[in-house]
């Protein structure tokens, strides 16, 4: 009976013969439990009462930061209640059932529907079915359309009687990890376009000199994950085109738009980036950022089926009628498609309209008080204004001063507010900056204080003396690498990435 000290009254066997000093742990922090190690490696012998295990994890997440005041991260940290509520309702729900959960299926089919009309897919009717799927992220989506093109230019190849094993992949260096994996996975050579210090957005020109007839697609970026700036779709097409009819290729453009893909339209909609542009094939986007659902959701969208080779698709028999499965996974959560349907459903377009031209406004206004920070003499602004790049604002010291941007994203952590500062793109990166996403829960309100609180870091890193600047550096550095040895996280320890190369950092996304 000795263990029954550590259960709570509520989950004691009545009628049991103890003494009362058996019974004296009746809360949480004082059963022995509160004073054991937690299980770390090996999973303990014995079970534990639900609401001791449930309020230890919840203490040991406490530890993480505030979503609210990560200004790192695109991913949406705000939902309605209603939306939440449906959520919850669904959570036992796994999404590749669609025998038993023919809603589902039909849920995804109208967000795919949706989010292809909203980028102008060329479709034959109002009724007219899109080509796509809900995705994990981003990520598997990108590695889903480059699967699809790779498939596609080594079918053409065979077909022609030319070798196919050699494809490659025209990009910006300055591209998500997601693409270096999608290339590496899928045993793609990546042809980077390399940032310069002041230009980093891909150069259509110099993109489209590195095509060649082993080329699978090129990518462009609808909202560059370091600076939020929009990379020229249109200007890729137009040169690409003449390059493809000059030398009888048929090299076609996949539109990473995880970010932009659900702002632009709203705040910029004469800009012509996706299917309206000619030689665009297809488009992934991200439900979890600027489409304002909960993380776990993507989206890609194909112009046709001459694009998704049928190979690559697996039919997987739905009530009776064969239904085509196009992804990596198999089970997953059904919740975060639901949550993207929900907002689809309940913004419509003039709620997207107003939440993303709101947001829009904020990064205008904090990007104005960065540049005009101390007389406009402390920071330059490295991203766009007025909806002609993502709603975030990024920004660098502008002279060599004691303290760098490491520093002062250091000082506002102290705040509590989450600021990343990383290092620019391979070939660009001397530069160091500051990025803060301007997500929908970030008012101009919570703005206001948060440029108080910049304020303060700034004042009071100006009047540290160096040695302090220099010392707390210093510790940083070797905090992170201990933290890192500790837990067997080896930093770059990859040889074959951008990371590996040039120590690339990746922004927070
Ligand atoms: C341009 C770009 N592409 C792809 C991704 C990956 O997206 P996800 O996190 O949805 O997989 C990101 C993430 O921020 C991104 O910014």
């Amino acid at each position: 009976m000795g263990f029954l000290s550590n259960v709570p009254s509520d989950e004691r066997i009545d009628g049991l013969d103890v003494g009362h000093d058996q019974y004296v742990s009746t809360t949480v922090y004082g059963s022995a439990l509160a004073a054991c190690e937690m299980p770390r490696f090996e999973m303990a012998e014995e079970e534990m009462p639900a609401r001791i295990a449930a309020r230890f994890v919840h203490d040991e997440l406490l530890m993480d930061g505030n979503p609210s005041l990560n200004l790192a991260s695109f991913v949406t940290t705000y939902m309605e209640d209603e939306a939440e509520r449906l959520m919850l309702e669904n959570l036992s729900k796994n999404f590749i059932d669609v025998e038993e959960y023919p809603a589902l299926g039909e849920i995804e089919s109208r967000c795919v529907n949706m989010i292809a009309r909203l980028f102008h897919a060329p479709l034959d009717s109002a009724q007219s079915e899109a080509l796509g799927v809900s995705t994990i992220g981003s990520s598997e989506a990108i590695i889903l359309s480059v699967l699809a093109a790779k498939r596609r230019w080594q079918n053409m190849r065979k077909a022609a009687g030319k070798p196919y094993d050699k494809p490659n992949l025209v990009m910006n260096a300055a591209v998500q990890v997601c693409w270096e994996k999608a290339a590496r996975y899928l045993e793609v050579e990546e042809r980077f376009w390399y940032c310069t210090e002041d230009r980093y957005v891909i150069d259509p020109k110099e993109a489209v000199d590195l095509v060649d007839e082993n080329t699978i697609m090129v990518c462009a970026i609808l909202g560059s994950t370091y600076t939020g700036e929009y990379e020229d779709v249109k200007a890729l097409n137009d040169l690409l085109q003449e390059k493809n009819e000059k030398e009888g290729m048929d090299v076609y453009i996949h539109v990473d738009a995880a970010s932009g893909g659900f702002v632009a339209p709203f705040v910029n909609p004469q800009l012509v980036w996706d299917f309206r542009v000619p030689l665009v094939c297809s488009i992934n986007v991200s439900g979890h950022k600027y489409g304002l659902a909960y993380a776990g959701v993507g989206w890609a969208v194909w112009r046709s089926k001459a694009f998704l080779p049928d190979e690559i698709l697996f039919t997987v028999n739905y009530l009776g009628s064969p239904q085509v499965s196009f992804t990596l996974n198999f089970s997953k959560s059904a919740v975060q498609v639901i949550g993207q349907y929900y907002q689809l459903l309940r913004l419509g377009k003039s709620g997207y309209r107003a939440i993303m031209t709101n947001l829009t406004k904020t990064a205008d206004f904090l990007a104005d008080m960065v540049a005009g920070f101390d007389g406009g003499n402390k920071f330059v602004l490295m991203s766009k204004k007025g909806g002609e790049g993502l709603p975030l604002v990024a920004w660098r010291l502008k002279n060599k001063e004691h303290y760098d941007e490491f520093a002062i994203a250091r000082q506002l952590r102290s705040r509590g507010w989450i600021v990343p500062a990383y290092t620019m793109a391979p070939h660009a990166e001397k530069l160091k900056l500051l990025r803060v996403v301007v997500r929908e829960d970030f008012s101009r309100h919570r703005c206001e204080t948060f440029i108080r609180d910049l304020t303060a870091a700034v004042k009071s890193l100006d009047e540290m003396p160096k040695e302090v600047a220099d010392h707390l550096a210093q510790a940083h550095l070797h905090r992170s690498h201990s933290a890192a040895n500790n837990s067997h996280k080896h930093p770059y320890h990859d040889k074959h990435s951008l990371a590996g190369k040039h120590g690339k950092t990746h922004g927070v996304c």
